[in-house]
């Protein structure tokens, strides 16, 4: 009989590839993916220790998962992910249910977790950060991939930004192999993923070695992936502006599989508060940038995150972002007020920016923001966009694929559509998604 796996899964994208990464590895053992707690006989909370608010979100779930585990007591609990990482032992403590505390660099010892609880009982925690040892043993995807798939290149960081825990909770800078990744890749188109979303903290640091010693940069990377017939679409995210080289630059001109829209975060457009980052770079630096990027792909699409409210940030500086905002034209950003991690330099600087303040500049920010991505999606009427369909929509015949430009389109012509290409004509725009009518199709 199949046990019933529930993975709840918070975070960024790499978080969302391990909770599949960890369906995975648990299926030979007997475990089926389920869609809630209740009942469940092994719950996965795959956690993320970005905000506070990711945080608090995460205990107030392990309150709930406690309840569901009352009513059926040999439930196995674990939490997974960074607050697994940055927090293991104060989980333990505070959150009885838990199990199994599992960090993002070890959890394809799942398995042989499972067997330690089930002989010894008690709580088994995994925190190290063995190199790369993860994806040797991690089997094949086997989970449905679906038509856009994601596919972990990279991970952890070096750069430590001063607000940032993902140094610490994902640990160092760390390629994988070019080989595994294109096998990879290719398991994937097998089995029906026509978009490839390559992934890592700092994507674009890739940094591969083949079997023959020889370095691959993830634009070699990217091209080669460009030649696998079934794979129509490549995207790579979170890329650093410092780590922007210049044949990843010139690829988005030259490999017409590499989609045209780009997250490129930026989080400040004032340059002392960039230094008080650490993210060594000026706004001028990232304006050429995008200049450099249109220059070798014209209709590219850009998309950043920032961070209000950081530490000393002053009117002068929050205006320079807006300015820097205004100047650049996103297609699409996401904004956060700046939360103070414990253990990140930033968290122990002195002039903390009040609640208030924070509150007015999000608003402002997100007001530019949005009026700039609702221009972007007007300007797409009239368009004729090819759209990979990935699902249905709710009406009966509604289909729902991306553009080239990352918009969600809203398309009438049914399930047959989905892991295919259309032409379709955009009509009308929603808050954030295009409809269009299907034109003649293209040749795969
Ligand atoms: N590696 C990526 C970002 C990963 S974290 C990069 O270098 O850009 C995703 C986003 O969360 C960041 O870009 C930042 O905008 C936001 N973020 C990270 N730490 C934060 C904090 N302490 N407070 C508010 N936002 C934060
Ligand atoms: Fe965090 Fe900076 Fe690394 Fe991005 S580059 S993950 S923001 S430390
Ligand atoms: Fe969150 Fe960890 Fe990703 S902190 S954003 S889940 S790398």
């Amino acid at each position: 009989m199949t046990k019933k796996l529930f993975i709840k899964t918070y975070g960024c994208q790499m978080n969302a590839y391990d909770s599949a990464r960890m369906a995975d590895l648990l299926a030979p053992l007997g475990y089926g993916a389920t869609e809630t707690a209740e009942g469940a006989d092994m719950v996965i909370l795959n956690t993320c220790h970005i905000r506070e608010k990711a945080v608090e979100k995460v205990y107030s779930e392990l309150g709930r998962i406690a309840k569901a585990k009352r009513g059926k007591p040999d439930m196995l609990v674990a939490v997974a992910g960074c607050v697994a990482q940055a927090e293991g032992a104060e989980i333990v403590a505070r959150a009885k249910a838990v199990d199994l505390v599992v960090g993002p660099q070890s959890y394809h010892r799942l398995p042989e977790m499972i067997a330690r609880h089930a002989r010894a009982g008690g709580h088994v925690l995994e925190t190290d950060f063995p190199a790369l040892e993860k994806f040797d043993a991690l089997p094949q995807a086997v989970s449905d991939t679906g038509v856009s798939a994601f596919l972990t290149v990279q991970e952890g960081c070096d750069k430590f930004c001063t607000f940032c825990v993902v140094p610490y909770t994902r640990g160092a800078e760390q390629s994988r192999s070019p080989e595994s990744i294109l096998a990879e890749a290719r398991a994937l188109g097998a089995r029906g993923a026509r978009e490839l979303v390559l992934l890592g903290q700092n994507v674009n640091a890739y940094r591969g070695t083949d079997e023959h010693g020889r370095d691959w940069s993830l634009a070699r990377l990217i091209g080669t992936i460009a030649e696998i017939p079934s794979i129509w679409r490549i995207r790579y995210t979170t890329s650093h502006p410092r780590d922007m080289g210049d044949d990843l630059i010139a690829a988005h001109g030259d490999i017409e599989k590499l989609m045209p829209f780009l997250h490129l975060p930026v989080q400040s457009g004032s340059d002392s508060v960039l230094a008080a980052m650490n993210r060594q770079h000026t706004a001028d630096d990232y304006l050429r940038l995008i200049d450099r990027l249109r220059a070798a792909r014209p209709d590219l699409a850009f998309s950043s995150d920032f961070i209000v409210g950081f530490p000393g940030e002053s009117d002068a500086d929050f205006e320079a972002t807006m300015d820097l905002v205004r100047r650049v034209e996103f297609a699409q950003c996401f904004s956060f007020k700046y939360s103070p991690r414990p253990g990140t330099p930033a968290a122990a600087a002195k002039k903390q920016i009040g609640e208030a303040v924070k509150d007015q500049r999000l608003q402002a920010l997100q007001k530019l923001l949005l009026s700039q991505q609702d221009a972007a999606n007007e300007r797409a009427i009239g368009k004729v966009l090819p759209v990979l369909f990935e699902k249905s929509g709710r009406g009966k015949h509604q289909v729902i694929g991306r553009s080239p430009y990352l918009h969600p389109v809203h398309a009438e012509g049914g399930a047959g559509l989905i892991g295919q290409i259309h032409n379709v004509r955009i009509q009308a725009r929603t808050a954030n998604s295009l409809k269009g009518a299907l034109l003649e199709s293209l040749p795969a």
